[in-house]
């Protein structure tokens, strides 16, 4: 089977991204992701995964986020960058803003969020819940571009598929959290677990519930064609700026070290 070290995973209005004339159609024992693509960054093999599936058809709450991730894994994927819509809560963040968070919040309610159900007991750590290396990498290629990115922001997943209400976005805000999303959780958490290298870019597609009169995916999905190209490039540029073998200086890649009590 084809192998890449580094994937892509995109989201709303991202499902085109990279695409190739070659697809990877992978099964887990977690189940089938949508196929996946292959193609080439520089000198990089990189495999390109559109969460929702190639037509957009697979709801954020019913993505099979452990198909998704273990596939990848299958793939010999060592670090993945995941592209995800959010709203702003944070009132200085404005739509089509890019924002690299260095910390979540789950808030999601019917997910699987685990690949350790069964023994060995497995406690991985998320002191760091997004690689630091991956995440300094995304934020210097951006401002190397004259782009601004906001380069720390907590993000709260909700379960969707529902947007939220005012008076839970109000909470949120409460709370410090500072963007909104429904992609976000468990994809953090399964990478880890499998001791993948794992940053998300997020692009601002609205003001949270109750910051403007009503939302739709209509503008979600416009915003993210908009954003697209800078996007594009914080992705290509990155990708050929990281070094090809991980040294082992992110708690990632040795995740599962500590995790274990026996
Ligand atoms: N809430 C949840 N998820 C989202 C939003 C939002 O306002 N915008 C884009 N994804």
């Amino acid at each position: 089977m084809k192998k890449a070290k580094i994937a892509i995973i995109g989201g709303t209005g991202f499902e085109k991204l990279f695409i190739s004339e070659e697809k990877l159609y992978v099964g887990t024992p977690h189940g089938i992701p949508p196929p996946i693509s292959i193609g080439n960054i520089g000198d990089r093999e990189v495999a390109f995964l559109p969460r929702h599936g190639s037509e957009h058809s697979v709801p954020p709450h019913k993505v099979n986020y452990r198909a998704n991730v273990y596939a990848l894994h299958q793939l010999g994927v060592e670090r993945i960058i995941a592209v995800n819509a959010v709203g702003a809560i944070n009132r200085d963040f404005k739509p089509g803003d890019i924002v690299i968070p260095h910390d979540f919040a789950d808030f999601t309610k019917q997910r699987t969020t685990t690949f350790y159900d069964e023994a060995p007991v497995t406690h991985v750590d998320m002191s760091q819940p997004y690689c630091p290396e991956l995440r300094e990498k995304l934020v210097k290629c951006a401002e190397r571009f004259g782009l601004h990115v906001w380069s720390r922001a907590v993000l709260v997943c909700t379960e969707g598929p529902r947007f939220e209400t005012p008076a839970e976005i109000e909470m949120f805000r409460r709370l410090g959290f500072d963007v909104v999303g429904m992609t976000g959780v468990p994809e953090a958490v399964l990478a880890r677990e499998l001791e993948i290298c794992y940053a998300a870019v997020c692009f601002v597609s609205n003001m949270a519930a109750g910051m403007q009169e009503r939302l739709t995916p209509k503008e979600v999905y416009d915003i993210s064609i908009k954003v697209q190209p800078k996007i594009e490039q914080i992705l290509i540029e990155t990708i050929k700026a990281l070094p090809t073998e991980r040294k082992g200086k992110c708690p990632c890649m040795s995740a599962l070290k500590n995790a274990r009590i026996k």
